[in-house]
């Protein structure tokens, strides 16, 4: 067990408790499994064949066995190669499959896909074993057409609300399973401390305790309390361990990372969210830490994720990367030792994901004596576990009236709700709200089209064809059109991505407009498309705000992956709204929040940083001033972790510790009056930092130890009570073990500071 892991669950649960937020939908009642699974998998195993056991260890994609990828102008042109699929779950006892082929299927499409498989999987095989089906459904169930898309997780943790992250969860898990699909590639629990990184969209941001609440949340969400359950599904903390912080910030690229580094920042959300969840399945890392991938590296996958932390789930390879321990990473001479590599670091199931040789490679390994049939056994013992905790044994087949439920009118108006809350208001000098008859002028990448709205693993996996989005999902442009009056908005785009087309003409419809609305946008790129060499703002995008940019009214709106910088045009305009990929309700919420029919209240779940290597995170080394100590770790963010302005505001006061000396086993508490003193109601997030004053290894200035999100009416005031176990307040030592060293700290919430002293 982690030391103090059972307290975290018990300030989870006082703090939702506590929140007065809107509760997630109640779980829908499980039948519990009438069979004794463990006495089932041991019978089952026991009658496997070496053979039928490699191929339960075996995951291959769909477009391996399909003669027909579906395209973004049909996306049920799909077909499948049922002589190849029969060979794959006949012949070579195949035990799993992931993913779409080509574009999103309609939903009618999946369940008779799935419907096949399991036919075939349950009718013809010698042992009757339902395929394990997975399915990369990140922001909702993004590859089922008529589905449900939410904002991505960088989105999602702006919005600081838990429930809400929840429920969007649970409705991915419930469209996901309607089709059949019981197993989800998500949540990323990877901590998004490298800006760089191609995929910190797919994060929660920089801050370890945002992450490992926002991972249990979205766990929470898809597992629900049973995953047999019809509308649950089987959730993948991915990717273990460090894949987030690649020293170039080129995906599945060198990590440079001590192990008190490792642990203290990149563990807690993975080790969390086993301890207070019960996460069923975790993806490895493709990428190598100082020097050993994690694919072929038996201290992190079986030492520390079995044996420390005691996970018991399903381990699954990343896409073809144990083939990649001999092609690309090159610590195996040959294909056949990257499979022993793998399997003796701990690998259960390996996503090949196009070929047999993974299968034919382990069979031959064990009958070399390469390999015990033994560590096979604990591998298929798990998978097949994970098939009777699904109910895959008793029904594997989608009932067909539940795709009647997927895209309903509720799920949308959560997508609404969680793309309002996600979007972060940075600048505002009073330009913003909008008036109701102003003239706009919409220019900038991001108006016209759905992709930037969207971001990866959208419909598509990069997320990039247009054609493969629903029209029935409106553009910015749209939506500002709908809601604001054709004759009212105006629409010059005048650059692409990364290149002019004609700033004049931008500049000349700035003059006619009233205010001037730019969508800096970047492209989508799910994981290696997305990598930059460079996270300054495009410079076509530059220059178009400097030639919007002259006097009247300048808004600019971010949609894109991670904070480009945009100084110089942050300094050009009134106002600046964050909108990372807000998802199909991006275009209303962004238009909403403009004119201020809601009140903005997200918060950057990341520092926003002023320059291309001034890339430090909010809980940086102690920084001085610039006139002592030269101003060490230089901390000078454009916008800091936690920012995020409101069309109210709000006063804290009275900060009241009661008890100010603790010992380990004591819980901090305390109380800070919030007050809305602004003119209209807004929510607002109060965010509790610690800082250890002096302590063994050199202490953070503050890290979050909890939030909590409010709503208050104009005038209004609340008074919070928070409680943090003290045992809380760790951090890894050089020993690697974490502690809390006594002596003094300080709290600072809401402006406010007090000391206590842990004896
Ligand atoms: C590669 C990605 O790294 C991972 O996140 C994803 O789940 C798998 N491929 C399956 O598509």
């Amino acid at each position: 067990m982690k030391p103090f892991g059972p307290l975290l669950l018990v300030l989870a649960v006082l703090a939702s408790a506590a929140s007065g937020q809107d509760a997630p939908p109640a779980p829908v009642p499980i039948e519990l499994p009438k069979i004794d699974i463990d006495g089932s998998v041991d019978d089952l195993l026991a009658q496997l064949s070496l053979e039928d056991k490699a191929g339960q260890m075996t995951q291959l994609t769909i477009g391996a066995l399909s003669r027909a990828a579906a395209t973004a102008q049909d996306p049920d042109g799909h077909r499948i190669d049922e002589e190849k699929l029969r060979h794959a779950l006949v012949e070579k006892r195949l035990g799993s499959i992931i993913n779409m082929d080509g574009a999103a299927f309609s939903a009618k499409h999946w369940q008779t896909l799935i419907t096949t498989i399991q036919e075939i999987a349950t009718a013809e095989t010698a042992h009757k074993i339902p395929v394990l089906y997975g399915i990369d459904h990140v922001h909702g169930a993004n590859y089922i057409h008529e589905a449900t898309l939410f904002p991505h997780a960088t989105g999602l943790a702006a919005t600081r609300n838990l429930e809400l992250a929840e429920m969007a969860a649970a409705v991915c898990a419930r469209e996901t399973r309607a089709v059949g699909i019981p197993w989800t590639f998500a949540p990323v629990l990877d901590v998004g401390r490298q800006p760089l990184w191609s995929r910190f969209y797919s994060t929660f941001g920089e801050d370890v305790h945002l992450c490992s609440a926002f991972g249990e949340a979205m766990v929470r969400g898809l597992q629900g309390s049973g995953i047999s359950a019809p509308d649950r599904v089987a959730a993948c903390g991915k990717h273990f361990i460090g894949y987030s912080f690649p020293f170039s910030g080129r995906d599945r690229t060198q990590v440079l990372v001590p192990e008190r580094y490792l642990r203290e920042y990149f563990l807690p959300p993975f080790w969390d969210a086993i301890d207070n969840t019960g996460l069923k399945t975790i993806m490895v890392n493709s990428s190598e830490i100082n020097g050993i991938p994690v694919h072929a590296n038996h201290s992190i996958l079986t030492k520390l994720l079995r044996g420390q932390i005691g996970f018991e789930g399903v381990v699954v390879s990343d896409w073809e990367d144990i083939k990649k321990l001999h092609d690309y990473h090159r610590v195996a001479p040959t294909m056949k030792e990257a499979v022993r590599l793998a399997v003796d670091a701990g690998i259960d199931l390996c996503m090949v994901p196009y070929d047999f040789s993974f299968t034919d490679l382990l069979v031959e390994l064990v009958n070399e004596g390469a390999i015990r049939e033994e560590v096979l056994d604990e591998s298929v013992r798990r998978i097949l576990r994970l098939k009777y905790e699904l109910g895959l044994f008793e029904d594997p087949f989608p009932a067909a009236d539940a795709v009647e439920i997927i895209g309903n009118v509720e799920a949308g108006e959560l997508s609404l709700r969680a793309a309002r809350e996600s979007l972060v208001l940075l600048k505002n000098d009073g330009a913003l709200p909008i008036g109701p008859e102003t003239r706009i002028l919409l220019t900038g990448p991001g108006c016209d089209l759905r992709s930037p709205l969207h971001g990866p693993w959208s419909y598509t996996w990069q997320g990039r064809d247009e054609e493969a989005y629903p029209r029935s999902i409106p553009t910015l442009l749209h939506a500002f059109q709908a809601a604001h009056g054709r004759e009212n908005v105006r629409f010059v785009p005048g650059t692409t991505y990364d290149g002019i087309i004609d700033l004049e003409r931008a500049a000349n419809a700035a003059h006619a407009a009233d205010v001037i609305v730019c969508v800096l946008a970047e492209e989508p790129g799910a994981e290696q498309a997305g990598n930059i060499d460079d996270l300054a703002l495009p410079a076509a995008q530059a220059r178009l705000v400097r030639a919007v940019s002259f006097g009247k009214p300048l808004v600019l709106v971010l949609l894109g992956n991670r904070p480009r910088i945009i100084t110089e045009s942050d300094s050009l305009a009134n106002a600046v709204l964050w909108a990372g990929y807000p998802g199909p309700k991006g275009g209303q919420a962004v238009y909403e929040a403009l004119r201020g029919i809601f009140n903005p209240s997200g918060k950057l779940p990341f520092t926003y940083p002023r320059a291309p290597h001034n890339l430090v995170a909010y809980d940086h080394k102690f920084s001085d001033t610039a006139d002592r100590h030269f101003g060490f770790n230089g901390f000078n963010p454009l916008y800091e972790f936690g920012h995020g302005l409101s069309y109210t505001t709000f006063e804290s006061g009275n900060l009241v510790v009661p008890v100010t000396e603790l010992t380990l086993a004591d819980t901090l508490e305390f109380s800070i009056d919030v007050a809305n003193t602004g003119a209209r109601e807004g929510s607002e997030t109060v965010e509790v930092f610690v800082r250890d004053l002096y302590a063994s290894i050199t202490p953070p200035v503050k890290r979050l130890r909890d939030f909590r999100k409010i709503t208050l009416a104009p005038g209004e005031s609340r008074t919070l009570t928070f409680r943090i176990p003290v045992s809380d307040l760790s951090f890894h030592n050089q020993q690697n073990m974490p502690v809390v060293e006594p002596g003094e700290f300080e709290l600072q919430v809401g402006g406010q500071s007090a000391k206590f002293t842990v004896l």
